[in-house]
């Protein structure tokens, strides 16, 4: 592959097929590991800002990550494209776009908000409602996966741990698409603009979470709502807008995620029959390793940025001046062939699996990465003593996204 031919600044690009997309990281990491990208003439006419540096190898990403004073994330977000303003960094961020001390109290606030007990009840609600999903589905009989199956539980889940009510859960379910979908055709208003579409998304989420919170603060509960509302941390307690903005971020970075993992898993079980039935022997034993490789083979999430916060900054063999946006592509590190044998084969036995699915080790590594492994898992059980032959009967339906690797529709059955 042509280097010149490689735009990873492109819708395009993230449309091609996989094997492409390997076989172009394959090349960069070669030959140009800190390629620079301009963003689209479309988007820097109305919004100027720089272009990106693309980060590909393991050891870069890993470095990058464990720097936070050199590499931020607090300067115009975390994805390639500044957001259009102070406001909406706020809504869309939380605290996944802050830097210390501003991410670690907020950090610790919600980590505050999860404890043993709160954890327990979490797994029991993860099985039940993997279940419930698995019941519906064999009523159902063969459909699309991702939409009657994977997609309910992480969303479910994400609702049952804040509280909230049954009523609302197809909006949050459509608004957190639109969030992360807003690229792509399927999930774009073509009377609005990106920033007013994911405006008018966060508007409808934070609405709904003010209601929600305003209930708490008269009646505590037992959910995470109730516990981020009355937690303290040194004396401070959140404010009712950084709730409804973390309830945002759990939304956008719990709900898709473990989506896609679950149906991508579908994908490979299906393509690799030989690993299906490995892990189908001998699933207790197996399931660890194997959750880790299906979050590593999907990289759910594609890449995050950061920004270079002084000139001079190094990193390997390149400076980056102050303002300088870097992507760590977590799904081009967990195919480095320095780190992986067999990159973009599925081993569901695969040790070591050192991959960043989750990020790389650093302030910002998932939050939620305990129970997106619970929900996979849990979800997978079901299916293996179930409806242990379910596959899939056509390719997946790719989301059209260089941050989110998505897929929007597999149809299955049995
Ligand atoms: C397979 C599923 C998941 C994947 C692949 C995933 C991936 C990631 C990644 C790559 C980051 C790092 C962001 C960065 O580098 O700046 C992250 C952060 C985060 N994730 Fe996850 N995630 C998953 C599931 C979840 C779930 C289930 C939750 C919660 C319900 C969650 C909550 C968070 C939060 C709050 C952060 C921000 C942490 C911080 O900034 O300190 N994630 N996730």
């Amino acid at each position: 592959m042509q280097i010149d031919g490689i735009d990873l600044a492109s819708q395009a690009f993230w449309e091609r097929p996989l094997a492409d997309r390997s076989a172009a990281f394959d090349r960069l990491r070669l030959d140009d590991p800190y390629r620079y990208y301009d963003l689209p003439a479309e988007i820097t006419e109305q919004f100027p800002q720089k272009g990106f540096h693309a980060l590909c190898r393991h050891a870069d990403v890993a470095e990058a990550s464990r720097r936070p004073e050199d590499f931020c994330s607090g300067q115009g977000g975390t994805t390639a494209l500044n957001l259009p303003n102070e406001e909406m960094t706020r809504y869309f961020g939380s605290m996944i776009s802050m830097d210390d001390p501003r991410h670690k109290r907020l950090r610790s606030i919600v980590s505050s908000g999860f404890t043993p007990r709160r954890v327990k009840e979490l797994d029991e609600a993860v099985d039940r409602v993997a279940a419930e999903v698995v019941d519906d589905l064999l009523t159902t009989g063969p459909c699309d996966f991702v939409t009657e199956a994977a997609a309910r539980l992480p969303l479910r889940i994400i609702c049952e741990m804040m509280g909230i009510p049954e009523e609302h859960w197809q909006m949050v379910f459509d608004q957190s698409n639109t969030i992360l979908g807003a690229q792509d055709d399927e999930y774009r208003d073509e009377n609005l603009d990106l920033g007013s579409q994911l405006f008018l998304a966060a508007f409808q989420l934070t609405e709904m979470m003010n209601g929600l919170i305003a209930e708490r603060v008269e009646l505590p509960t037992d959910d995470l709502t109730s516990a981020l509302v009355h937690a303290e941390v040194d004396g401070e307690r959140l404010t009712h807008d950084e709730i409804a903005s973390f309830f945002i971020l759990l939304v956008v970075a719990g709900n898709e995620t473990t989506r896609n993992s679950i149906s991508w898993a579908l994908h490979l079980l299906t393509e690799h029959e030989d690993q299906r039935a490995r892990w189908w022997d001998d699933f207790d034993g197996v399931a660890n390793t194997a959750v880790e490789e299906i979050v590593r083979w999907a990289s759910p999430v594609i890449s995050m940025r950061r920004t270079a916060t002084r000139d001079g900054v190094r990193l390997g063999e390149r400076e980056f001046a102050e303002g300088d946006k870097v992507l760590l592509y977590y799904w081009a590190a967990n195919r480095d062939p320095e780190v992986f044998d067999d990159p973009d084969g599925f081993d569901v036995r695969r040790t070591p699996n050192d991959h960043y699915g989750f990020g790389a080790p650093g302030p910002h590594f998932c939050l939620g990465a305990h129970l997106a492994r619970r929900q996979i898992t849990a979800m997978w059980q079901q299916l293996r003593d179930r409806v242990p032959e379910i596959h899939a009967t056509d390719a997946p339906d790719r989301l059209s996204s260089g941050f989110i690797n998505g897929v929007k529709h597999l149809p299955c059955a049995w």
